[in-house]
């Protein structure tokens, strides 16, 4: 008899972002002449860069010529990437990598799901509250968690920090001791940000605990205020404590062609039971070349080109594209006179129900009234009940809809 990995029975029955499509094609199923406007996922509706594109085309060319074509490409990704990766996305910042502490790897949501089997299971973790939930759900497929409490919304063991009005949707230090802690920055999905002194705590906090900061920084090329840190690495000491997830997709539109990269220094280590110290970086080496080939040749030879001087234009004006989204739902929303966060340096858009309305209720009159789909906040946690998100990646013509409709019949 084959048994289950009873871990798996503790999670809801769907992931978030399935239970949304599932309602959102009963609904359509049953209103089919309803013209649905779909701001729920943070899926991206800008096409590929031209210089992405080009430069995918010229990988498969390659890969079809004998004299250029390419077998099993090294599982942590090409130099030729990750040198751009560093010359670009780093060293203007002042953080030096080296290429070795660099993986690529086809996403950010495998990696930051993947890079809890390093780690023992019987560590406490830290979430914000709410939280993408891909950080909670891995961790409990792997039995880092207890229940889940219905009533409370939360898993038991796992230590949730709230993000509320009360604290500018800013969590504190955990009151208690924790080792694994999940910090995303631009928030998603509050779209809030750290500045460097508040995340100087957070260093601070591991290096005295001899925690790890898991930093999610995938949207990081939405930032627009000058002084709001890109990098975790641009706080003194990140490096001991800090792995930092980064990804294409958003940036560059690379949702549905996967590329995305994990930086991983040196210095990061974790401890055995003796007390002996390990690297994370050799750990996590050893876990990706075990279990993973590497993203495709064309895929990398098209995300090197995000760095040409002709990709860097086209993604700017891609960012610019999805940020004045942005600003025109917060500012509509504003004027129609709910409370909003986020939108300024991130894309999404983090909304208070009205009426102190459940976001599931008001996911549904939403959709039912408005035909805008969002996605409720409780889907992100306890904390986020009474919330709901937007995202900025739709199209202008589908966002000024959007915002019309929920001035006009909500
Ligand atoms: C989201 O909507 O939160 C993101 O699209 C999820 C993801 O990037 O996996």
């Amino acid at each position: 008899m084959a048994l289950v990995n009873e871990n798996y029975l503790k999670l809801p029955g769907s992931y978030l972002f399935s239970e949304i499509a599932r309602r959102v094609n009963e609904f359509k199923a049953n209103n089919p002449e309803a013209d649905i406007i779909r701001l729920g996922i943070g899926d991206v509706t800008r096409p590929l860069p031209t210089a992405v594109v080009k430069g995918m085309q010229e990988g498969v060319e390659e890969m079809g010529r004998s004299e250029t074509f390419r077998g099993y490409g090294p599982e942590q990704g090409y130099q030729f990437l990750i040198e751009k990766i560093i010359e670009n996305d780093f060293t203007p910042r002042g953080v030096e990598l080296s290429a070795d502490e660099v993986f690529v790897s086809d996403g950010a949501k495998n990696d930051t799901a993947n890079f809890q089997e390093l780690f023992g299971i019987e560590n406490i973790m830290a979430v914000t509250d709410p939280v993408y939930p891909v950080y909670v759900d891995s961790n409990v497929m792997a039995g880092r968690t207890g229940k889940f409490n219905i009533e409370k919304g939360q898993y038991e063991t796992i230590v949730y920090l709230p993000c509320t009005e009360e604290n500018g949707m800013k969590p504190s230090l955990p009151e208690t001791h924790v080792d694994m802690i999940y910090l995303c920055f631009p928030n998603n999905p509050t779209g809030m940000t750290l500045s460097k002194e508040e995340l100087k705590q957070w260093v601070d906090y591991a290096r005295e605990n001899r925690s790890i900061l898991l930093f999610d920084a995938a949207y990081e090329a939405f930032i627009r205020e000058e002084g709001v840190p890109h990098s975790i690495f641009e706080v003194e000491g990140a490096r001991e404590v800090a792995v930092e997830f980064r990804s294409f997709s958003k940036t560059a539109g690379f949702t549905g062609t996967r590329c995305a990269y994990t930086i991983v220094p040196k210095e990061v280590k974790v401890y055995d039971s003796k007390g002996e110290a390990h690297s994370l970086n050799q750990l996590w080496l050893r876990r990706q070349t075990t279990k993973f080939n590497g993203v495709s040749y064309p895929v990398q030879a098209g995300a090197v080109a995000v760095f040409s001087d002709e990709g860097k234009k086209q993604i700017k004006e891609t960012i610019d594209y999805y940020m004045e989204n942005a600003r025109i739902i917060r500012e509509g929303l504003q004027d129609a006179g709910y409370t909003v966060f986020g939108g300024v340096n991130a894309p999404y858009i983090w909304m208070k129900t009205p009426n102190n309305m459940d976001s599931w209720q008001f996911f549904d009159k939403l959709m039912g009234d408005a035909h805008v789909v969002g996605t409720p906040g409780a889907g992100f946690g306890a904390n986020g009940e009474g919330y709901f998100r937007l995202t900025a990646f739709g199209t202008r013509e589908n966002t000024l809809q959007a915002i019309e409709r929920i001035k006009t019949r909500m």
